[in-house]
């Protein structure tokens, strides 16, 4: 909160809090003139847990906002093991599947998130750490299988309060998957399910742009970019116009695809129901190598296309107009596999600005505005950095923002 908004809030606040020093009891009465401690305590609650507080804690929150800490009140709503099992799973379920809907059940995906919120992780990177959250010991819950989901659907069943009983773990510790090959959400069972089934793994790619960096492909198309590592299956001619691939495919495809080649020895089996990844000496039936088939698939369409032979990427979007994603300059541009590659885009100005939109969408009802909103939201994406990424922060601080004057 900037020093301004904390100046105008004391005004007010002062004086409803001396008011209500003189009648507390006559608080309510007197809400029409300003919304004071009680209301902005009120509202904060709701916002961040969805639920009403207690008398002790309105009460507690309001001496704190009366003392201009309107971010020390939303700390205390932020313990409500409401804002982990309802706030926050109804936040993230949606980033979990690609129709994006809330209805969907806990999985790994959420639950990781959820934990990493809780236990202040540095959230940038969520899309590479070697990290996984699951149900405490002792509830009663069939173990975490890779499998299937049944270990979160039984934890949701059962209510279980996530504040209190979700326990970090890591993926490599679970699943057969080694260390260097978790790459945070992007390797949980859920986003595989989700976005590594069937296709060409570009949908793993295009979902985590939208989910974490806010922005879908089509937005960021950049026809300017080399076409050198379009894969075989994009057609040069469609329909038998080479324009529509110059003006059209290479927008998305000339940056999406060497990105994506990140991801090129995971798939999805369906019938097993579990993430595959193809680890050093595997050879696969099609490419002979590391490289999943999928990546070969439709290679007549365009023979001399680029063949995907390992797992390297390149983000040729770190110049030309999607280099106003900012970048991190001090992380190379290349590298190989999904864990660098989903740093290179946490690490990135627009992965920290869409994480505190998410979370203002959230808490405020609405969209970021211009004018006063949009200085908010750049103070906030700043702070969000500076406290080493911690999301809390980020909702202490938009809940105060958006208490109500
Ligand atoms: C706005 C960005 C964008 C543009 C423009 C675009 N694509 Fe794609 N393309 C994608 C994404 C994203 C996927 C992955 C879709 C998925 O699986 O969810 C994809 C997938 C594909 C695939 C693989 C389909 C499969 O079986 O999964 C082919 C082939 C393809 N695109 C060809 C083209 C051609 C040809 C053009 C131009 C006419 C084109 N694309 C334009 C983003 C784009």
């Amino acid at each position: 909160m900037t020093n301004a908004k904390r100046r105008r809030k004391t005004t007010a606040a002062q004086w409803v809090g001396y008011s209500a020093l003189a009648t507390s009891l006559f608080v309510g009465a007197i809400a029409p003139l300003a919304a004071g401690p009680r209301e902005q305590a009120k509202r904060i609650h709701d916002r961040l847990a969805g639920v009403p507080p207690t008398e002790t804690v309105l009460a507690s929150m309001a001496t704190l906002i009366s003392a201009n800490d309107a971010e020390g009140a939303a700390d205390i709503a932020l313990e409500n093991s409401a804002f982990y099992n309802v706030t926050l799973k109804n936040m993230i379920t949606p980033w979990t599947n690609e129709a994006q809907t809330v209805f969907a059940p806990l999985n790994d995906y959420t639950a990781t998130v959820i934990g990493m919120v809780r236990d202040d992780v540095p959230f940038n990177q969520i899309l590479s750490a070697d990290i996984l959250y699951t149900g405490a010991p002792g509830l009663g819950l069939p173990a975490y299988s890779m499998n299937n989901n049944d270990h979160y659907a039984a934890m949701e069943a059962q209510g279980v309060d996530l504040k209190d009983n979700l326990v970090a773990t890591t993926q490599s510790a679970l699943t057969d998957l080694p260390s260097a090959a978790t790459a945070g959400v992007i390797t949980t069972r859920a986003a595989a399910e989700a976005f590594f089934v069937a296709g060409t793994n570009r949908s793993m790619f295009r979902f985590t742009m939208l989910n974490h960096l806010c922005t879908d492909l089509e937005q960021i198309k950049d026809v300017t970019r080399a076409p050198d590592r379009v894969r075989q299956d994009v057609s040069r001619s469609p329909g038998g116009d080479s324009r529509l691939f110059l003006n059209a495919c290479v927008g998305c495809h000339a940056g999406m695809d060497p990105l994506t080649q990140a991801l090129a020895y995971y798939d999805y089996d369906e019938t097993a129901g579990r993430i595959l990844y193809n680890d050093v000496g595997a050879v696969d039936p099609i490419s002979g190598g590391r490289v999943q088939g999928k990546y070969r698939i439709n290679a007549s369409n365009f023979e001399p296309g680029f063949i995907t032979e390992n797992d390297n990427w390149d983000n040729y979007w770190r110049n030309g107009p999607n280099a106003l994603l900012g970048w991190n300059e001090s992380l190379p541009s290349s590298g190989s596999g999904a864990k660098s590659m989903g740093n290179e885009l946490a690490n990135s100005e627009a992965f920290a600005r869409c994480q505190v939109k998410k979370v203002f969408k959230n808490v405020c009802f609405r969209d970021a505005g211009n004018g006063t909103d949009r200085s908010q939201i750049d103070a906030m994406t700043a702070s969000f950095k500076a406290n080493n990424y911690s999301l809390k922060r980020v909702f202490a601080e938009t809940a105060a923002y958006c208490m109500g004057d």
